[in-house]
């Protein structure tokens, strides 16, 4: 399906190919804590870079800085094509969808749409505003106000408000907090087709499955750094390579072995005998996140 965004939004004024996001060595300190300590990265056109990591990582420390809202203490944003994030041309080729969603409740989706569609320059704003509630889905309900709408319905109208005037880099600061199991299903799936049309997307989230099952890359945040960037199966094989098993023995807390023979261990556990509790993990993104930092990402 061409809804359009292919045809009209990714080249610049000169024609240049854009949506292509990178950011260099950036550095964000609060009280002269890092919450951003030396971030690199870079998004491609076509393209979903999941930033995976707990609260407190940076993340939207990170988004902050990407949108010009953030002055970095070091480093460099470059929306390529377009220059730095502050300037004008810079901030139409941006589309955020913030983590606390910026909406006015007493206005209706189509009016939150229109007002989005104007401030970004919008020639046409009313169509503008149709066709991103039409993408979302959320066209039946768009002449009600915003405070009638369940949570799903206002993470939904926070993207569209992101897309309404067809930006070629998108910054999703997650988008699914908080929604239930089928709205979250046609977010991503709404996500990866505006990446189908060539924007480059830099998603944040706290759910590995949700990096797992969206993102083309994915980066791997803690602490304020980037530990480790790649698609996940590059990420399996460098730091997956170990299946975790839970042994659980009469009046002993739970033990954790990572092994490569799996087998071998159940087995043992089993000969030496006790054995209240058994579970095998297959190496995932948690399993990433666990060798390089030491900690669980579920907490
Ligand atoms: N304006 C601010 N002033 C002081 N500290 C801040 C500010 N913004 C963020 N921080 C701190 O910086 C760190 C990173 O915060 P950030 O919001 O970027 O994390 P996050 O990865 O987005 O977390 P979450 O998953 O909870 O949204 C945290 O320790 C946070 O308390
Ligand atoms: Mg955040």
């Amino acid at each position: 399906m061409d809804h359009g965004f292919a045809a009209s939004g990714f080249r610049d004024a000169a024609g240049y190919l854009a949506g292509v996001l990178s950011l260099a060595g950036l550095v964000k300190r609060f009280d002269g804590v890092a919450a951003v300590d030396g971030l690199s990265l870079r998004v491609e056109r076509g393209q979903v870079f999941g930033l995976l990591g707990p609260n407190g990582a940076g993340k939207s420390t990170t988004i902050g800085m990407a949108m010009g809202l953030l002055r970095p203490d070091a480093g460099r944003v470059q929306i390529e094509g377009h220059g730095d994030p502050a300037e004008p041309t810079a901030r139409r080729a941006l589309g955020v969808a913030p983590q606390a969603e910026a909406l006015y409740e007493d206005l209706t989706g189509m009016e939150n749409l229109r007002f989005f569609a104007r401030i970004q320059g919008v020639q046409d704003p009313t169509r503008a505003a149709g066709e991103a509630l039409e993408r979302v889905g959320l066209s039946p309900r768009g002449r009600d106000r915003v405070k009638t709408y369940s949570g799903g319905m206002r993470r939904r109208l926070n993207l569209a408000a992101a897309i309404v005037h067809r930006p070629p880099l998108l910054l999703l600061d997650e988008p699914t907090a908080g929604v239930d199991p089928q709205s979250r299903a046609s977010l991503l799936e709404l996500v990866r087709s505006l990446a189908q049309d060539g924007a480059a997307v830099l998603y944040t989230t706290h759910y590995m499955e949700e990096a797992a099952k969206l993102c083309d890359r994915v980066g791997i945040m803690d602490r304020g750094r980037l530990l480790d960037s790649g698609t996940v199966d590059e990420l399996l094989h460098r730091h997956g390579t170990e299946t975790l098993v839970f042994v659980q023995r009469n009046g002993h807390g739970e033990e954790r072995v990572a092994t490569r023979d799996p087998m071998t261990v159940v087995s043992q556990a089993l000969q030496a005998g006790e054995v209240t509790g058994l579970r095998v993990e297959r190496p995932d993104l948690e399993t990433v996140f666990l060798a390089l930092t030491g900690r669980s990402l579920r907490d």
